[in-house]
């Protein structure tokens, strides 16, 4: 038992001088990219695993008709990129392999298909990887129901909290396992500095930051108070303490859930909410989701790689609407707001998808209202 706990111990010692010195690059990084002075914008396509090749394929004929004046001038460069698939991973034993992570690097932004994620074992989640090689702090998920007055934007701290040490938790045989959660000064500064500044430029009066904070009073008693912090900072926004669990409730209360605007919240629960958000809306097969950092941007759908539909054969009938919407949120990052408008203007009129039209014939009819 001793030798566990010395190496246990020798272990944590490791991962703390690690998330110290992250910590500390954190605040020390260049401006962001400025992608309106860019001359050539560069979007990487992943097609990713499941019905990652479907929506993906469908997405990029989409974007290739909308875009047809850039590419055509060379000012975007739609770039495919392959192998970040399961086998291939696996193959290579890398979450991300290598070469793929370079050809990523090379790009601005990347519009990606969803990756299947192993269970157990200790192979990172694709994800999980990108959103910390290219520093995307902010996951931004916008939810919206129009005709009930819904219009939520939830920034999901992305980098760090339950995810960054998921992998490489300590366990003793038989006996107990821990895993760990990392909140970072910096780190929760920059991610409620984005949810503010989002809620000032786009008129927003409420930001709920969202925690556990009675229970995991460390990580998440620091994230609410620096949240409350950078809240000064913005006088004409409210910001408001709300926990985590009874704020799932208070999404499916239909009497005053159109109240809440923008919501700030650790990876997890972040997670968690996000789904049942996205399933108010009409489904997760709706929703896109942006990982923002200050060099890069990766947007995907909020769902997984969907193996289930494969497996019965329906994977001609995914959804690619979450890519697509994914895409509109990668229009405006770029500075194409015309671009985006007119997307997002095809996809509302091309309505939810029906459960028995193809992946191919969605497209198509968004193709046609462009
Ligand atoms: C998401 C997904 C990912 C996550 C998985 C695929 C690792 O559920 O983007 O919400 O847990 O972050
Ligand atoms: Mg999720």
């Amino acid at each position: 038992m001793q030798s566990y706990i010395d190496s246990a111990v020798n272990h944590f010692r490791a991962l703390l001088e690690e998330q110290i010195a992250r910590s500390e690059r954190m605040r020390d990084v260049p401006p962001p990219k400025d992608y309106a002075a860019l001359p050539v914008v560069t979007i990487g396509v992943i097609d990713g695993d499941g019905i990652g090749p479907i929506i993906s394929r469908e997405s990029t004929r989409v974007l290739e008709a909308l875009l047809k004046d850039e590419i055509g001038a060379d000012s975007i460069v739609l770039k495919q990129i392959r192998g970040l698939t399961i086998e291939n991973r696996m193959a290579v034993g890398k979450s991300i392999p290598d070469d793929v992570l370079d050809e990523i690097k090379s790009c601005d932004v990347v519009l990606k298909g969803p990756t299947e994620t192993p269970k157990g074992g200790t192979m990172e989640s694709a994800n999980v990887s990108m959103r910390r090689e290219l520093d995307l702090y902010a996951n931004v998920r916008p939810v919206s129901v129009p005709e009930e007055g819904i219009d939520w934007t939830f920034y999901r701290e992305n980098t760090e909290g339950e995810y960054v040490l998921g992998s490489r938790g300590i366990e003793i045989p038989d006996t107990l396992c821990m895993d760990f959660k990392v909140t970072t000064f910096p780190g929760t500064e920059r991610i409620a500095r984005a949810a503010f500044e989002y809620a000032r430029k786009n008129g927003k009066q409420r930001v709920a930051i969202v925690t556990k904070a009675n229970i995991m009073k460390k990580t998440d008693g620091r994230f609410s108070e620096i949240c409350h912090r950078v809240a000064q900072e913005y006088p004409e926004i409210e910001a408001e303490d709300w926990y985590i669990d009874i704020m799932t409730a208070k999404l499916v209360n239909v009497q005053d859930r159109a109240r809440f605007q923008v919501f700030v919240l650790p990876n997890l629960y972040g997670d968690i909410i996000t789904d049942e958000a996205a399933q108010i809306q009409g489904g997760v097969g709706t929703a896109g989701s942006a990982n923002i950092g200050d060099q890069y941007a990766m947007f995907e759908a909020i769902h997984g790689s969907a193996p289930r539909m494969i497996e019965t054969g329906r994977g001609a009938f995914a959804n690619p609407a979450s890519l697509l919407r994914a895409a509109v949120m990668m229009l405006k990052h770029i500075a194409r707001t015309e671009k985006a408008a007119q997307l997002e203007k095809a996809l509302d009129a091309a309505g939810n998808k029906p459960r028995e039209m193809t992946a191919e014939a969605f497209a198509d009819s968004v193709i046609a209202g462009l």
